[in-house]
């Protein structure tokens, strides 16, 4: 019964937030771990709940999520392009929705609407099972860790930065 629950998934808040297990393994270890960074980046918003410097510390998170978007989503596009990945062009779109819905969620938050943040940790994490489940795993059998810049994330975002 209880995993009805779970995975309704379109429960506001979830007792439980989704997390990263075996199942959600792409077949590179370095993006795997980008992926363990998201979801343990959301289950940090997530349990925030009486925290101190509440408003600072979403502040950083937010600033480190689009970060992780930045630098994640290069490491795995250049991957796909090193391939000719066929798919690539609509990987890509996904990954520039979910980058604006972030990012319109962070200018929300930085104009005063703080409640914007609240369904945030399930958005992150649902959406990147998702994604994952949905569209990373299709290149499963074209990348792996041989193909994958794995300099640390900070890196690959500074490169999307320009
Ligand atoms: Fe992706």
């Amino acid at each position: 019964m209880s995993d009805d629950v779970a995975q309704s998934g379109d429960a506001k808040s979830s007792a439980v937030l989704a997390g990263w297990s075996e199942a959600l393994s792409v077949g590179s270890t370095v993006l795997d771990e980008d992926h363990r960074a998201f979801f343990d980046l959301a289950t940090m918003l997530h349990n925030l709940d009486g925290a101190q410097d509440i408003d600072l510390i979403i502040q950083s998170s937010l600033s480190v999520l689009d970060e992780y978007i930045l630098g994640h989503f290069l490491r795995e596009e250049k991957a796909m392009r090193k391939v000719n990945y066929p798919r690539m062009a609509e990987h890509v779109l996904r990954h520039r929705r979910f980058q604006a819905r972030v990012r319109a969620i962070a200018h929300e938050y930085s104009q005063g609407s703080k409640a914007v943040v609240e369904g945030l940790p399930d958005l992150v994490a649902e959406w990147l099972r998702e994604h994952i489940l949905r569209d990373d795993m299709q290149y499963k059998n074209w990348i792996n860790d041989r193909v994958v810049d794995d300099r640390p994330l900070v890196f690959l975002a500074m490169e999307a930065e320009g």
